[in-house]
């Protein structure tokens, strides 16, 4: 997208205390997808020369997880200046510009981005005199958010550029009423940022060398710094488990919206859950209280009803499925199919026009065209060691609560009796009936409660007791 000469450098060694967690911060999901993934995805987009991430604690946590970025290690965590100035001295020889990213501010969106590089280029020109021109040092992103908590503070001077940032712990009383907060993302000088990182100093409340402290030493030198300002919901920082929920429902809000517009009907929007990679056609109407894990393609026409759970599957045109379904990982529902109540399919392919519509386990199976499953039914797909295919054929009826012991084939248009342990393949249309056969003994209830009540009245003249 951009074709300028940049590195982006994304911070990610801290320790992130703060969440309380063995699993580092920046790999917690959002959507079902690590917030480290959103940004690397938005910035590798803008084709920068290099993308450098800092890492520190939790390395290899990040390493195992993490393609397409250089990896640079912060030893100690002596804060954000400190961090970013390691990643630039690994970038010595390199003669661009710098953006620097925070990765536990994931969903910076790629127009902003785009806006914060093209802005360091312009010159700032003073909004109280035109006499004032100076080149931009810097950029800062900054946001208004509705709770200004523990972010930086944007201190704006008279021309409305930026001179100096202040950290909560720093600030004022007065300072800490500003509502313009630093959501972390900058854009620096190449030429400058070296000789900047290195003038940072740890004197304030922290003791940490704050990358923020950079604005002012830009403008020592002369510099302009500039700010763009970005929706909330864009630069939401991640520092605990109530900022992850707030990050996962402003996603889940966006997603609400994009279905919508794109002609999905949702009777009650917020009780829908989608993964980043939801994919759903149009005409499609999902019922409240679903929720969709990776994965999942549902194409036009769908119904989804109340309550049903689904990662990992295709729902094909026309198909029904829910309420209380449950589709798990390659589950295929054909066009036109239904997968009702308290029905759980697993890698399984079901052709079109198929029922599978109460109360079954379907794993490791196909089920031909237009089947009838019956209530109950069970594919036994795994001996405690290994997992066996069952395959049922089109136009198959299989009775209510059989199982099919796995691995085994029912022919096309074959029955199977309800009840049934199914263990053998069964040929095209013929019947299978696999139970105990059905007795009858004329009499005998009526005989039994006979006798049964007259023994517990012998028992009760012995004793005398009423038990
Ligand atoms: C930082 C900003 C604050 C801003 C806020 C936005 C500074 C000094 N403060 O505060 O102005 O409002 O983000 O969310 O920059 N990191 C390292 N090495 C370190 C320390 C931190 O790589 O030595 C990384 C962290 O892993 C994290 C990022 O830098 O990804 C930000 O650090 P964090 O401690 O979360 O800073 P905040 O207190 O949120
Ligand atoms: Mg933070």
């Amino acid at each position: 997208m951009s074709k300028t000469n940049f590195a982006a450098i994304i911070l990610a060694a801290g320790k992130g205390t703060r969440m309380k967690s063995t699993k580092h911060k920046v790999l917690h999901p959002v959507g079902g997808r690590p917030m480290l993934a959103y940004l690397l995805e938005t910035v590798t987009a803008l084709e920068p020369a290099k993308t450098v991430l800092v890492v520190g604690s939790g390395k290899e946590q990040l390493q195992a997880a993490v393609t397409g970025a250089h990896f640079v290690e912060q030893t100690e965590q002596l804060g954000t200046g400190h961090a970013a100035k390691v990643a630039v001295q690994s970038l010595a020889g390199f003669n661009g510009d710098i953006i620097v990213l925070f990765g536990d501010v994931p969903f910076i969106s790629s127009d902003i981005m785009g806006a914060m590089i093209t802005r360091g280029h312009e010159v700032g020109i003073s909004q109280a005199s035109s006499e004032h021109h100076a080149e931009n040092g810097m950029v800062v992103l900054g946001f208004r958010p509705n709770d200004p908590a523990k972010y930086g503070r944007l201190i704006v001077d008279t021309d409305g550029h930026l001179e100096r940032i202040v950290e909560y712990k720093d600030a004022s009383e007065e300072e800490r009423a500003i509502t313009l907060c630093n959501s972390g993302m900058m854009w620096i000088k190449g030429s400058h940022a070296s000789k900047w990182l290195d003038e940072i100093k740890n004197d304030n409340a922290a003791g940490e060398f704050y990358l923020t402290d950079l604005v002012a030493l830009a403008r020592r030198d002369g510099f302009s710094v500039a700010t763009v300002e970005a929706p909330e919901e864009d630069v939401l920082g991640v520092n605990n488990r109530e900022d992850l929920a707030r990050a996962e429902a402003a996603r889940q809000r966006i997603w609400r919206k994009t279905a919508l517009e794109a002609g999905v009907t949702m009777t009650d929007p917020e009780t829908v859950y989608f993964s980043y990679d939801t994919k759903i056609g149009c005409d499609v109407t999902i019922e409240p209280g679903v929720f969709f894990g990776r994965g999942v393609v549902v194409e036009d026409g769908v119904t989804i009803k109340a309550y049903s759970h689904i990662e990992g599957a295709t729902i094909r045109r026309g198909a029904i499925i829910g309420p209380f379904a449950r589709l798990r990982p390659a589950a295929d529902i054909g066009e036109n199919a239904k997968v009702g109540n308290f029905v759980e399919v697993k890698k399984a392919k079901v052709a079109e026009g198929a029922k599978i519509n109460h109360l079954s386990y379907i794993g490791d199976a196909e089920i031909g065209a237009a089947a009838n499953i019956g209530a109950g039914t069970i594919t036994c797909n795994y001996d405690g060691f290994l997992k066996y295919p069952t395959k049922i054929g089109a136009g198959a009826f299989i009775g209510s609560n059989s199982a099919l012991v796995a691995p085994v084939t029912i022919g096309n248009g074959a029955i199977v009796g309800a009840g049934s342990i199914i263990t053998k393949d069964v040929g095209d249309d013929a019947l299978a009936v696999a139970r105990g056969k059905q007795r009858e003994i004329k009499g005998y209830a009526a005989k039994f409660r006979e006798e049964k009540t007259a023994e517990k009245s012998n028992l009760k003249n012995k004793t005398g007791s009423g038990a």
